[in-house]
């Protein structure tokens, strides 16, 4: 069955879904994306991954190519088309297209909008939550605004190469004062020495990620120790548990971090706990 993307005001075969090459998500990565969750034809945090959106476009000034209601819409006319109920929507949306500037165009250059649909292995994503995963460190190189969902993603998409070629599945960054940021594209979490669950404190040195605000809040309701503190790698490495979160993920344990095992190298139970209430199961 062929998948089905939405462009610009149509539906169309993805091997005839094209944006032109004056897109200035293309020309200068100009773009905003957001990128949902789908499970048992449910979107996870829907609401906040919708807001996130319209801030990156606002933090952005790009002028959101259609009204709120419209873009749900498209959404799920799009994941329908695609027969999804398990994987993911994924939504760009670009300054639109306009001759080579790096000024902003005209007022009336129309934002660029692309969204799909696909479903996702759900086998394989439980299979890597039940064993966990590898993390390898890399120095942080990404631009000082992170924390805007920009589709910016060439260190992340490097570090993320040089994970799977070391056999890690993600890549977590460590800014110039030794501190983890985040994961190329999930946040960084460990249950400490001490047994605090930490994470970063949200700042623009990370992206705001909305598993992260669903986690710390079940974490709170269950009255864990926490610490919207950052973490040396070091602290990392000598953590009773380490994970990560992302909205395709949910919270998915990393039982080593550059061949250092984690507590015993199996998933955890503050990890798997709130894994479970994540995803209500
Ligand atoms: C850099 C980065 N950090 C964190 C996340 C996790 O965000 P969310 O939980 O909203 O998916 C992502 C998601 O793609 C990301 O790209």
């Amino acid at each position: 069955m062929s998948r089905i993307a939405y462009v610009d005001g149509a539906y169309v075969p993805l091997r005839r879904a094209a944006v032109s090459i004056r897109d200035r998500g293309f020309q200068f990565a100009d773009s905003i994306y957001e990128v949902w969750a789908l499970r048992g034809g449910r979107l996870f945090d829907a609401e906040a991954h919708m807001a996130r959106l319209q801030r990156s476009l606002a933090e952005l000034r790009i002028t959101p190519p259609m009204g709120e209601a419209s873009l749900w819409a498209v959404m799920r006319e799009t994941m329908r088309r695609n027969w999804v109920r398990d994987g993911i929507v994924y939504v760009q949306i670009s300054r639109g297209a306009a001759n080579r500037d790096h000024v902003f165009p005209p007022p009336d250059t129309k934002a660029t909008l692309v969204v799909t649909a696909k479903n996702l292995d759900r086998h394989a994503i439980a299979l890597r939550a039940g064993s966990g995963v590898k993390v390898i460190s890399l120095p942080e190189t990404r631009w000082a605004r992170r924390d805007i969902k920009s589709v910016n993603l060439l260190p992340n998409v490097l570090a993320r190469q040089t994970a799977k070629e070391s056999g890690a599945f993600e890549a977590w960054l460590v800014d110039a004062e030794g501190l983890v940021t985040e994961g190329t594209s999930s946040n960084a979490w460990i249950v400490d020495a001490a047994g605090v669950l930490r994470t970063r404190p949200l700042s623009h040195d990370i992206l705001h990620g909305v598993t992260r605000a669903a986690i710390l809040q079940l974490a709170q309701e269950r009255q864990l120790r926490i610490e919207e503190r950052a973490f040396t790698l070091d602290e990392a490495k000598a953590a009773r548990e380490a994970f990560i979160t992302a909205a395709s993920n949910a919270a998915t344990a990393v039982i080593e971090i550059d061949g250092v095992t984690i507590g015993d190298g199996r998933p955890g139970p503050v990890t798997q706990a709130l894994r479970a209430a994540y995803l209500g199961v």
